[in-house]
C-alpha cells in the first residue's frame, strides 16, 4: 500500500477497529449459548419448574415477576437473587420485593440441579430467564426460545431495585417511562403486563385503588373490599388474584378485566382508562394470538437489557452469593 493512500484510510480503519471493538466487547446472547457447554439445561430446568409448580401453581407467576425484577434493576444479571451483605443492601428488602417476591427457593433447586450436570457453567441469570419461560409454557402460554449467555452481577443495590421497578400506584405516564428507560415500547409495556393474568397481590398494593379510585367497576371493589381492610397496616398481606378468572392460566383475561373495569391494582386499570393504550387493550383482548405474539416478542426484548456478556460479571455457584 502506498504511504499516502495509508495514510488517508487510517482514520475510517481505526473507526472501524473502534467499533468492532465496542461491538464485541457488548457481545450478544444466543439461544445455543450452551448447546456444548451444557446440553442437558433445558430439560433440567424445565422438570424443576414443573414438579415447583405441580406443588403450588402460583409459583410459576412467582417466577415470571422475578425475570421481571431482575430485569428491571441493572439489566437480566441475577442482581434480585442476592441476599444482604456487611457491603451492599441488596434488591431483597427493596419495597417491591420485600415481603413479596418469591421463588428463590426453587431457583436455589434448579442451581443444584443445573450444577449438577454441568458445574460452574450455567449464569443464575439464564436459569431466571429459563424458569419464567418454563412457567408461562407450564401455566397453559406461549413458548419461545430463550435467549441465553447472560453473567451474573457482583453486586446490586436496594435503591436501584426501588427506581427501576414501577409501583402500583403508577400513573400511565409513569409506565410508559419507566419501561422507556430500559429501551421498552408502550407496547412492549402493555404486553408484559398481561403477565398479570397469573399470580396474587397482597392488599397492600391495592388498597388505595379500591378505596379511592372511581374507575373501578363498583361490585368488584365491594368484594374486594370485604379481603382488605380500609386501614393501612390491618390485612395488608390478605391475597386476591391479579386476574380475577384465571389466575392459574396463561390467557387474554386480564385484558378482559381492565375492559370491565375490573384491574386490581391502579397501574392495572390505567391501561384502560381513556389513554393511548386502550386500543391496544382492546386488541388483546379481542385477538388472543395477537397477545400472545406481542408479549413473546416483549419478553426476548425484556431479556437483552444490558445483559453482563465475556468476561464480565461471573458465574456464581450459589446463587444467593458472590462467589
Ligand atoms: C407495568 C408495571 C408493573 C407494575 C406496576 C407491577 C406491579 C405488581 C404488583 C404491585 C404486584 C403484586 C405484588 C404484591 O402485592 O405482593 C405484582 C405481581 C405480579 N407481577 Fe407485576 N407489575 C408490573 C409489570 C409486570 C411484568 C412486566 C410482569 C411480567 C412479565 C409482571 C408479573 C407479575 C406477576 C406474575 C405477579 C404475581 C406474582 C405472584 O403471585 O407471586 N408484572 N406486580
Ligand atoms: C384515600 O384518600 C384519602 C385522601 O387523599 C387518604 O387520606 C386515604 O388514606 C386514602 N385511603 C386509602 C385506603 O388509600
Amino acid at each position: 500500500m502506498a504511504s499516502s493512500s495509508s495514510f488517508r484510510v487510517t482514520p475510517t480503519l481505526s473507526l472501524l477497529l473502534l467499533l468492532l471493538l465496542v461491538g464485541s466487547s457488548s457481545a450478544k446472547l444466543s439461544t445455543d449459548f450452551y448447546a456444548k457447554s451444557c446440553p442437558k439445561l433445558e430439560p433440567t430446568v424445565k422438570s424443576v419448574v414443573k414438579s415447583a409448580i405441580s406443588k403450588e401453581k402460583r409459583m410459576g407467576a412467582s417466577l415470571l415477576r422475578l425475570f421481571f425484577h431482575d430485569c428491571f434493576v441493572n439489566g437480566c444479571d441475577g442482581s434480585v437473587l442476592l441476599d444482604d451483605t456487611s457491603s451492599f443492601t441488596g434488591e431483597k428488602n427493596a419495597k417491591p420485593n420485600k415481603n413479596s417476591a418469591r421463588g428463590f427457593d426453587v431457583i436455589d433447586d434448579i442451581k443444584t440441579a443445573v450444577e449438577k450436570v454441568c458445574p460452574g457453567v450455567v449464569s443464575c441469570a439464564d436459569i431466571v430467564a429459563t424458569a419464567a419461560r418454563d412457567s408461562v409454557v407450564t401455566l397453559g402460554g406461549p413458548s419461545w426460545k430463550v435467549k441465553l449467555g447472560r453473567r451474573d452481577a457482583k453486586t446490586t443495590s436496594k435503591s436501584a431495585a426501588n427506581n427501576g421497578i414501577p409501583p402500583p400506584t403508577s400513573s400511565l405516564s409513569n409506565l410508559i417511562s419507566k419501561f422507556k428507560a430500559v429501551g421498552l415500547s408502550t407496547k412492549d409495556m402493555v404486553a408484559l403486563s398481561g403477565g398479570h393474568t397469573i399470580g396474587q397481590s397482597r392488599c397492600t398494593s391495592f388498597r388505595a385503588h379500591i378505596y379511592n379510585d372511581t374507575n373501578i367497576d363498583s361490585s368488584f371493589a365491594k368484594t374486594r373490599r370485604k379481603n382488605c381492610p380500609k386501614t393501612s397496616g390491618s390485612g395488608d398481606n390478605n391475597l386476591a388474584p391479579l386476574d380475577l378468572q384465571t389466575p392459574t392460566s396463561f390467557d387474554n383475561n386480564y385484558f378482559k378485566n381492565l375492559i370491565a373495569r375490573k384491574g386490581i391494582l391502579h397501574s392495572d386499570q390505567q391501561l384502560f382508562n381513556g389513554g393511548s393504550t386502550d386500543s391496544i387493550v382492546k386488541s388483546y383482548s379481542s385477538s388472543p394470538s395477537k397477545f400472545v405474539s406481542d408479549f413473546t416478542e416483549a419478553m426476548i426484548k425484556m431479556g437483552d437489557i444490558s445483559p453482563l456478556t465475556g468476561s464480565k460479571g461471573q458465574i456464581r455457584k450459589n446463587c444467593r452469593k458472590v462467589n
